[in-house]
């Protein structure tokens, strides 16, 4: 290996919050590497040229894995063409000529299986690129991700950089997205599976756990009605999940290679570690080195959730590339080989979405144990839910301290123009506000939480999710519950 990477080089992970990018910054994390930096998107948009050279600028990362990107299924693909072509061509643009602009000493960069042409031979070898056009339903991320991969060749031709891509199959893994309508297959069967389960054990927690927890998409998420069994029961038929049988997209025949997200993380620090663009040319397979059909993975997640029913496969849906399958023999010639088997990756996943579900507290179960409640914004007409919520939860026993600069008091509860004003420990603060205003909330929050040590929970009843205020929140020691929901015996109940 021709640089020093060592524990203590600057590592900048872009895209850490991603499937791939938490992947590699846990692995990392775990191997004991210690200058490593990332920023949210929030922070900084990768598609801002201007932004991306005064962060390399200021912050002068030695080495970089770009883990950063606009990716989706085909129905993300085919509904948002122009977003996946300008965000990825963008995204890879700023970072590759930043990186060398600031002298990155080497990056490792991700093409994807699905950018070799559509009727190139199986299975597919590094030569094959290029060769052909590539699947229609995926062209533009496909046209993205080529250019991304030549500017990383093109850059070590003229400049004489150490820039090296990777091609791995599809990916699974945790930190994936389980929206129904958007997700790439494993996380999309996997959720389906989990709900069919449930739905099997009559298991209705779990399931408006799930719902909540996850976006559902087809438009579904806006009148989402979790108070009432049979409506839920509907829902999930609309989705193909049922006790009898779940459907399927496609006709279940397309092979597909599925690699851990965890063995790409692997692959990319072994070939940052110890392999140059120069013995391994531009761009390396990194693959399961098997592939199963459709119907084979619902099977094996069939088994793993024990679900009884059937695999139905609706064939109105797209089936996309017959096959893909990475041919890896240069990775192995190069010393990297997967390790963990698909079917403990997938048992392992499952496990792990059970966990991340099942430590959901309900609503119930956060005012059973918690109770007292501050009401912000408590509202002085009677009609309004932030009248008629709190005194639901009054007249169950809750003590509920009002919240309003604008009225000494409401219906014999004394109001409180401030938090700080308040007294009491709180345990719960009951946000009625528009998420927008809810960052400013969550400020005060966390600002008495820090002089007091109180507030546990915010509780926010209207909106939208505002994820800097979440964060915030969560990062202090607040636990940040939004509802989706605002029917009151909903809130109570569940
Ligand atoms: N997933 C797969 O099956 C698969 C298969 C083959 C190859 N790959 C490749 O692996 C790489 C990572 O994919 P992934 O599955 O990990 O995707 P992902 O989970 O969607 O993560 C992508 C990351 O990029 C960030 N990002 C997107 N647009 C950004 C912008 N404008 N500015 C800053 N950050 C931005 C996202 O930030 P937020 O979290 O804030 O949205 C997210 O953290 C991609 O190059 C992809 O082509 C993935």
């Amino acid at each position: 290996m021709t640089f020093n990477f060592n524990k203590e080089s600057k590592i900048y992970v872009a895209g850490h919050r991603g499937l791939v990018g938490s992947a590699i910054l846990d692995l990392l994390k775990k191997r004991g590497y210690q200058n490593l930096i990332y920023r949210e998107k929030e922070q900084l948009d990768l598609r801002r040229q201007a932004e991306v050279e005064a962060f390399f600028n200021k912050e002068k990362p030695e080495f970089l894995f770009i883990a950063a990107a606009k990716v989706g299924g085909i129905l993300a693909n085919k509904t948002y063409k122009a977003e996946f072509i300008y965000d990825n061509l963008a995204i890879s643009s700023n970072l590759i000529n930043s990186a060398y602009s600031c002298g990155v000493k080497k990056l490792i960069n991700l093409g994807s299986s699905c950018i070799y042409p559509a009727d190139a031979p199986q299975p597919l070898k590094e030569e094959y690129l290029l060769t052909g056009k590539p699947e229609k339903t995926n062209e533009p991320y496909a046209i993205a991700k080529i250019a991304g991969l030549k500017l990383c060749q093109f850059y070590n031709e003229q400049y004489g950089t150490d820039y090296l891509t990777l091609m791995p199959p599809n990916l699974y893994g945790l930190n994936d997205k389980f929206n129904l309508e958007t997700s790439h297959f494993i996380p999309a069967i996997l959720r389906k599976f989990a709900l069919a389960r449930a739905l099997q054990d009559n298991n209705f927690i779990f399931i408006k756990k799930d719902l909540v927890l996850h976006p559902i998409g087809f438009g579904l998420d806006y009148n989402l009605d979790l108070t009432r069994i049979e409506k839920i029961e509907e829902l999930l038929e609309k989705l193909g999940i049922t006790r009898e049988y779940i459907k399927l997209w496609g006709s279940g025949k397309p092979r597909r290679e599925f690699l851990a997200v965890e063995d790409l993380a692997d692959a990319m620090l072994y070939f940052m570690e110890n392999v140059s663009f120069r013995d391994s040319g531009e761009f390396v397979n990194i693959g399961y080195q098997r592939d199963y059909t459709i119907a084979e993975a619902a099977d094996i997640m069939k088994k793993i959730t024990d679900y009884k029913g059937e695999i139905v496969f609706d064939e109105t849906y797209p089936d996309g590339v017959f096959q893909k399958k990475l041919n890896t023999i240069k990775a192995e010639r190069l010393g990297w080989k997967p390790k963990i088997k698909f079917e403990d990756g997938l048992q392992r996943l499952y496990s792990s979405v059970l966990k991340k579900i099942g430590e959901i507290m309900t609503t119930k179960e956060i005012l059973e144990k918690y109770k007292t409640i501050v009401v912000y914004g408590m509202s002085t007409n009677p009609a309004k839910p932030a009248n008629e919520v709190p005194h639901y939860m009054m007249a169950r026993g809750y003590k509920i301290i009002p919240l309003n600069p604008m009225t000494e008091e409401i219906d014999g509860l004394k109001c409180y123009k401030s938090l700080k004003d308040i007294p009491d420990e709180i345990d719960i603060l009951d946000v009625f506000r528009r998420s927008e205003d809810c960052l400013a909330v969550v400020e005060e929050a966390v600002e008495r939480r820090n002089s007091r040590g109180d507030i546990k929970v915010i509780w926010l009843q209207l909106g939208i999710i505002n994820n800097e205020a979440k964060k915030l929140a969560e990062e202090n020691g607040i636990e940040f519950i939004q509802d989706k929901c605002i029917k009151i015996e909903y809130n109570i109940n569940f």
